[in-house]
């Protein structure tokens, strides 16, 4: 028996819900299984294939690339820049905005948390609060809390009635101080699927122009949506009413790279020297985190937005994997009236009311598997299972 140590004060930290859930899927012998659990997107076969134009791009990169020396913090900095015009519309100015590579939506999430908290503890006065809608991707709070910023709810959406409670969130956000951080989902809402229509972004635009909030956009679904420039416009209109503004990017859904870990921050600063001040402590905060983010995916991504070819490969894929996606969506609600706000829905997930214990049952007598909130990812549906499906949520409801 050893004496205790220091890591015996750690507490208990549970497993992780979708991890039990992806082992309890793939030991389940039912042919006929469902899986509307994982995140990720899935074709008419339920696979998850490397995109063409990827595949095509990592062909390209093991001829060409000579070298595999370290980048900066900043990462791929080219990478940063092609992704401008998907993102914005446009180039962006290089004195007023900083852009660079992370792992993942989640490193830039987590870069911009500590970027605000770095700010926060040295500016006077309380602010900073992040506030969330709920409910949110399960990582949100987490990652900002980590990263010592205090978090503030509002209800986002009520999954009953599955309704955005959008006199809720303005009600929050007209009662936020100025300097808080309002963390916006720019499209494809994880996990509700239900977005802000047009009007509604530009009422967010304004409230945050007014107040002196601090947008924090994850954009973590572009392309997944209604289209490219759709799914950026609700984001655009903010960014372009808020002198300050933080973007954290996801290439990992609309590329297919999940595992490679390709995202990016951007971070906008209302006047050349603010934005200076962004970037040295955006660069100082990354090297301590990870030094430098990981190459080759976001490698790829550059090599397919710097070919014309490639880019428009990548277009027309995703394209595809929207299309699908709204197809079921469509098929959903013209199959069951108590299924129709999936239309309006938007992305991969929808969040059905579903207790638990329906959830379970789905699991357990109809082989369906949805994680335990709710959320489904209608990408594990095809047009031939939606019956299936349909059949087993009435059977539970
Ligand atoms: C809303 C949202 N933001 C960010 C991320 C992070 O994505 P990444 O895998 O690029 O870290 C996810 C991933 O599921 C997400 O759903």
């Amino acid at each position: 028996m050893s004496a205790p140590t220091l890591f015996d004060a750690l507490a208990p930290q549970p497993a992780d819900t979708l991890l039990s859930l992806i082992a309890l899927h793939r030991d389940d012998p039912r042919p006929h299984k469902l899986d509307l659990g994982v995140g990720v997107y899935r074709d008419d076969s339920g696979a998850t294939p490397v995109m063409r134009a990827v595949k095509a791009a990592e062909a390209r990169l093991l001829e060409t690339q000579s070298s595999k020396s370290y980048l900066g913090p900043e990462g791929d900095i080219r990478y940063a820049e092609l992704l401008q015009p998907i993102v914005f519309g446009r180039a962006v100015p290089a004195d007023t905005f900083v852009g660079v590579q992370t792992p993942g939506g989640t490193g830039a999430l987590r870069l911009a948390a500590e970027l605000i908290n770095a700010a926060r503890k040295n500016a006077k006065g309380p602010g900073a609060k992040v506030w969330l809608g709920t409910p949110t991707w399960p990582n949100h709070a987490p990652i900002m809390t980590a990263a010592g910023l205090t978090v503030a709810t509002y209800r986002y959406y009520d999954q009953a009635t599955q309704t955005v409670l959008f006199d809720e969130m303005m009600a929050a956000l007209q009662g936020a101080a100025a300097g808080d951080v309002v963390l916006l989902h720019g499209c494809c809402h994880n996990p509700v699927g239900a977005d802000l229509d047009r009007s509604q972004w530009r009422a967010v635009a304004e409230v945050v122009a007014q107040r002196g909030l601090i947008p924090l956009i994850d954009l973590a679904y572009q392309g997944l949506g209604d289209g490219l420039e759709e799914d950026a416009a609700g984001a655009r209109l903010v960014l372009d009413a808020a002198p300050d503004a933080l973007l954290a990017y996801s290439c990992d859904k609309n590329f297919g790279l999940y595992r490679e870990r390709v995202g990016a921050l951007y971070a906008k600063g209302g006047t050349p020297a603010r934005t200076e001040l962004m970037r040295s402590n955006i660069l100082l905060l990354a090297r301590v985190n990870w030094s430098m983010p990981p190459d080759h995916g976001a490698a790829l991504v550059r090599v397919i937005l710097d070919d014309a070819a490639l880019t428009a490969d990548w277009r027309a894929e995703l394209d595809g994997m929207r299309s699908r996606i709204n197809r079921v969506r469509q098929a959903l609600a013209a199959g069951d009236p108590w299924l129709a706000p999936l239309g309006h829905h938007r992305g991969m997930f929808s969040l059905l009311p579903l207790s638990p214990d329906q959830v379970a049952t789905l699991r357990r007598e109809h082989a369906v598997y949805m994680v335990g909130s709710g959320r489904a990812n209608l990408a594990g549906l095809t047009l031939d299972t939606v019956p299936q499906f349909i059949d087993a949520v009435r059977a539970v409801r």
